[in-house]
């Protein structure tokens, strides 16, 4: 899918490996809650495609809810600073909610959500990022599922974006650094 032949990109994850992992994932929660009903909330947008091949390989009673927050500008500096831009709809008080995101990186956005989403009274709160930069975190968070760590390299595709673009790209791939 020739989307923009001036941009440098590099395959860093494979569309097939990232369904082999994400299935496992999908496994992993599905032992780990069996018997147990669980709220998938997924952080826009960047976590979208995660969550609907993640709620595929989950066999279990399971609902869908999303949520919004703005942290990085137009381009791949973040501000540092989250704010909510969209609520969930449906209450979670009381149920086993999971956290849905593409990518853990400082870890501003997901403290931040964590605080928000306790708020709510959940049963359980989990984590669950396809990818984790651990190199870059500020504060001390970590995901409870994680798809694959990666390094201090910036990402595209498959949900994830650079201003709003690239996120239909199946394959996660590198954004060369000339692209800044
Ligand atoms: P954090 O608050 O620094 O952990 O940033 C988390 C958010 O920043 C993620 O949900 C992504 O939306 C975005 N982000 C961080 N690293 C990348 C990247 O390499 N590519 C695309 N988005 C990224
Ligand atoms: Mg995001």
């Amino acid at each position: 899918m020739p989307i923009d032949t001036s941009s440098q990109l590099r395959v860093l994850f494979t569309r097939q490996q990232i369904a082999t992992r994400v299935a496992e994932l999908g496994a992993q929660i599905t032992r780990d809650y069996a018997g147990e009903t669980v709220v998938l909330v997924g952080v826009l947008k960047g976590a979208c495609l995660f969550l609907s091949d993640l709620a595929r390989n989950i066999g279990l009673d399971a609902t869908f809810d999303f949520i919004g927050v703005s942290t990085y500008g137009a381009g791949k500096l973040s501000s540092g600073e989250v704010r909510l831009t969209k609520d969930v709809d449906t209450p979670l008080q009381g149920k086993n909610v999971i956290v849905v995101e593409d990518i853990l990186d400082t870890g501003c956005t997901m403290t931040y959500l964590t605080k928000v989403l306790q708020a709510a009274q959940p049963k359980s709160l989990r984590i669950a990022a396809l990818l984790d930069k651990p190199s870059r975190r500020q504060k001390p968070i970590q995901a409870d599922y994680f798809g694959f760590k990666i390094p201090d390299e910036f990402v595209i595709g498959y949900g994830m974006d650079y201003a709003e673009r690239y996120r239909n790209l199946p394959d996660i791939c590198v954004l060369a650094s000339n692209e800044q």
